[in-house]
This record gives structure tokens, sequence and C-alpha cells, in this order.
């Protein structure tokens, strides 16, 4: 019987073992990738990299623990974190009545929302109901429409200041844990340095607990835009379009199934 990671496990990596992470949706890819990941986000990302959307707000708790599910019948060893989706936490009752369908149907670890200081109260609520919370600070991909697009934040000392107190103020309200998205790398640092808990970043330079990745644009399958902080470790959409292209023209010519493919 193969045994999850915890929480304790990965708390006590701060400062000591770098934390990684990376996202999967599916059961495939989450057996690919668990013997490498401490941790596997099932992330609202989904939406874009999955189904096609242009942003992550119509992602819903049903089709995230859907993903999550599945994630966990192919990975039976990393921390598996799922993530709150766009209204599904906007006040503490409804946070957590959707915190527990998360536990209770998903198989989730944690759960994963989004925002700073003004979450620290339904961060806390749930914290005290038996839910694991990961913060998520910094850009915060469902603030999109609201904001009008996506952009780095912590520019200034002011924005520096609000952040790292957001991040103190999670930490305070109970959260295990953060994710940092999009920021000047000063500012992770900076966050890293202020809290207990485990800060892992994305975008977020070097000077975190460990780092983030969406599986899909480190493997070169979404290719259509490479922001600057993706490093791509395959050209996986060159691999199947050449795969594929081969199948094709087999097919074609008649050449698949030869008799080594032929009962
Ligand atoms: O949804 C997601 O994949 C995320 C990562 C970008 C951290 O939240």
């Amino acid at each position: 019987m193969k045994k999850r990671k915890t929480l304790r496990q990965l708390q006590k990596m701060k400062g000591e073992e770098k934390i990684v992470m990376i996202t999967a949706y599916d059961a495939l890819f989450a057996a690919l990738l668990e013997p490498y990941a401490d941790v596997i986000l099932v992330g609202d990302s989904l939406n874009m990299s999955f189904a096609g959307k242009e942003d992550t707000l119509s992602a819903t708790m049903d089709q995230m623990i859907y993903h999550t599910q599945a994630v966990c019948n192919g990975a039976k060893e990393s921390y598996v974190l799922i993530d709150m989706p766009f209204g599904t936490y906007p006040d503490r009752q409804t946070a957590l009545s959707n915190a527990i369908r998360a536990y209770r149907e998903s198989g989730a670890d944690a759960v994963k929302l989004e925002g700073g200081k003004e979450k620290a109260d339904i961060v806390r609520y749930l914290s005290e109901n038996a839910i694991a919370v990961f913060g998520h600070i910094g850009l915060k991909p469902q603030s999109v429409r609201s904001e009008g697009g996506y952009s780095v934040k912590g520019k200034s000392e002011e924005e520096k200041a609000e952040i790292v107190g957001s991040a103190i103020a999670l930490e305070e309200a109970g959260a295990v844990a953060l994710i940092i998205e999009g920021v000047k790398p000063d500012v992770a640092a900076a966050v890293t340095q202020s809290v207990k808990i485990p800060v892992i970043g994305i975008g977020a330079g070097s000077g975190c607990d460990g780092q983030v990745l969406v599986w899909s644009d480190a493997f070169g399958f979404f290719d259509t835009f490479v922001p600057k902080f993706v490093k791509t470790y395959l050209n996986g959409g060159d691999l199947v379009r050449g795969a594929m292209a081969q199948y094709a023209q087999e097919v074609k010519a008649g050449e698949f199934p030869d008799e080594n493919y032929t009962y």
C-alpha cells in the first residue's frame, strides 16, 4: 500500500529541501509525474489547458472534483492539492461546504484559494473546521476580469508591503502553505522569509521554498503563448504533431497495420 506524502513532511522541507509541485488533471499524467513531484496541484488552470477556455473563471466545483479524483487514482504518493474555483468561497459558510465536498468527494489533501488578507477570515474558518488551506497570493488568475488582465505584482514598495502583510495574515489565520504567483523576485523572497510555512513560487524567482509549473506549459503542449517564467522541458507539441503525422500518413498509405500489428 503506497503512502501519500504528509503535510508535516512538506512543512519540514522549508529551508531544507526545495518542494517540487506541478499540475496534473488526469490519472495518466499524475502517474507519470508523481515519482518526481512532492505535490500535484489540480489547478483551475485546467479550464484553459484542458478545456480550452480563455481564463479560469468558468471552472466548477464538479469539474475540479472529477479531475482530482482522476489524479488521486493515478498518483498514490504525492500530496494532492485541489483548487477552489472562482465563486466557490465568497463567504465562510459557502467556502466550508465546498471545501467539505472537496475532501469527501475528491480525495485531495488540501484546498487552495486565491486572495490576501481579505480572505484571512475564510481561511481561519476553514482551518478551524479541519481543512488544510493553501493561500494563493500575488497575481491571482481569478481576478483577471476584474483587473482587466494579467500583470506582475509587487513592483512598488507599497505593493510589496501589501503582499508580505497578506502572507503573514494568511499564516496567522491557519494557512498551511502559500503559492505566490507573478511577483518580483525580491517580493517572493521577502514573503518566504516572513512566514514559517512553505512558500511555493510560480513566476516569482528562485527565493521560494519550492516551484510550481503548469504541466502543459512545462512540457511544451501549450505553445501558442509561453510566458517568460516558463521553462519548456520538452517540445511535447512538436513530438505529438510529428507522431500523429506519421500515423496518419501510414494509415492513408495502407502501411498500418502490417502483419506485426495484426492478430
Ligand atoms: O490553477 C493553477 O494551475 C494554479 C497555478 C498557476 C499555481 O493555480
